[in-house]
């Protein structure tokens, strides 16, 4: 029998099977061979039941809000790295480990009852965090946003501008959308990262590769924005969660920010940040109508697996699909 020192030996093992090197991390108390060494001072409970999983610019950061207020739910620490969110499935940050990932979540008091999750928008559209996420969490719950395509990439681009992008600077937004192949190399990523992520159809059918239909749950942004209380009510039943928290008496729109906030004592509010709910001009009709084209066979794809899965259809994507027929 021949064997080597261990990081020679490990060189040895990728080398014969490189498809090993990418790690895929499994909860470590699935599998009895791995709990028996998994080390005592641990836990397997602190890893989370649900994932809020984007798209980005969809209301996601308002959804964290609400269901951080619910007293049996609470959220992941926020991460000093990756703008708040872990982004843990989605990047070089799944390199680091279930233990890494673990640290940012709290020791549930009452692990059947307490409620932990994590929302990182970026994971909607990633290629691999499906994979990864059903492997460790395979009986999690998904929730997913969305809202009119094109209305999510002008958001995204306005984002970008706020954020002082030098591409979406010089570029606007009808120059981004319809570059061609020959553009510089940074606008045609700028416009990849704007409109890849709005190919929603494409994206979920990824996630339903790796979860069961029963375990997603769509929420339309529209009615997220506008009547939160009723979208909460969808949303704890179908985390199945308790006690049931009453919205009406825990949120409150507000007119000066134009959006719902939370309610604080003596008729106050509490609001999301100036980077969400911005404002900026309408997107003008000819951005609209060439996105309507763009996303076209996306959203006729979209309305026949949202008929496949038995969900109801966001108003926004019959009037999509309306106006461009
Ligand atoms: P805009 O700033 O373009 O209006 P995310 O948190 O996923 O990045 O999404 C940001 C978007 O959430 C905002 O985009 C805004 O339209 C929407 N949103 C929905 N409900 C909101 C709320 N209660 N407060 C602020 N923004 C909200």
């Amino acid at each position: 029998l021949h064997t080597l020192p261990p990081v020679q030996l490990a060189q040895k093992y990728f080398q014969i099977f490189p498809e090993e090197r990418d790690p895929l991390w499994q909860n470590p108390c699935h599998d009895k061979r791995h709990k028996d060494i998994w080390s005592k001072e641990k836990t397997c409970d602190r890893l989370p039941k649900l994932l809020v999983i984007g798209p980005q610019k969809t209301g996601s950061t308002a959804l964290h809000l609400f269901l951080s207020l619910h007293p049996a739910i609470s959220s992941s620490f926020s991460s000093s790295v990756t703008f708040e969110e872990v982004q843990f499935f989605s990047g070089p940050n799944y390199q680091r480990g279930i233990d890494w990932y673990m640290d940012f979540f709290p020791v549930p008091s009452n692990v059947s009852t307490d409620f932990l999750f994590e929302k990182s928008a970026d994971y909607f559209d990633s290629e691999s965090a499906p994979q990864r996420a059903a492997a460790l969490l395979p009986t999690a719950k998904i929730i997913t946003i969305l809202i009119n395509p094109a209305d999510r990439a002008y958001s995204w681009y306005q984002h970008q501008r706020a954020h002082e992008d030098p591409v979406a600077l010089n570029y606007s937004f009808g120059q981004v959308i319809a570059a061609g192949w020959s553009s510089p190399a940074a606008l045609l990523s700028l416009k990849h990262r704007c409109l890849h992520p709005g190919a929603y159809s494409t994206h979920l059918e990824n996630w339903l590769q790796h979860y069961q239909p029963s375990q997603l749950l769509i929420v339309d942004g529209v009615q997220l924005r506008a009547n939160p209380v009723l979208v909460m009510d969808g949303v704890q039943r179908f985390l199945g969660v308790s006690p049931y928290y009453n919205y009406t008496q825990a949120l409150q729109f507000d007119e000066g920010k134009g959006f719902w906030c939370q309610r604080m004592d003596g008729g106050h509010t509490r609001c999301l940040g100036k980077g969400k709910g911005r404002k900026y001009p309408d997107m003008s009709p000819e951005a609209r109508s060439f996105l309507s084209e763009f996303y076209r066979e996306q959203n006729i794809q979209l309305l026949r697996l949202l008929k496949r899965l038995g969900q109801p259809l966001p108003v926004w994507l019959r009037e999509e699909l309306h106006s461009a027929s």
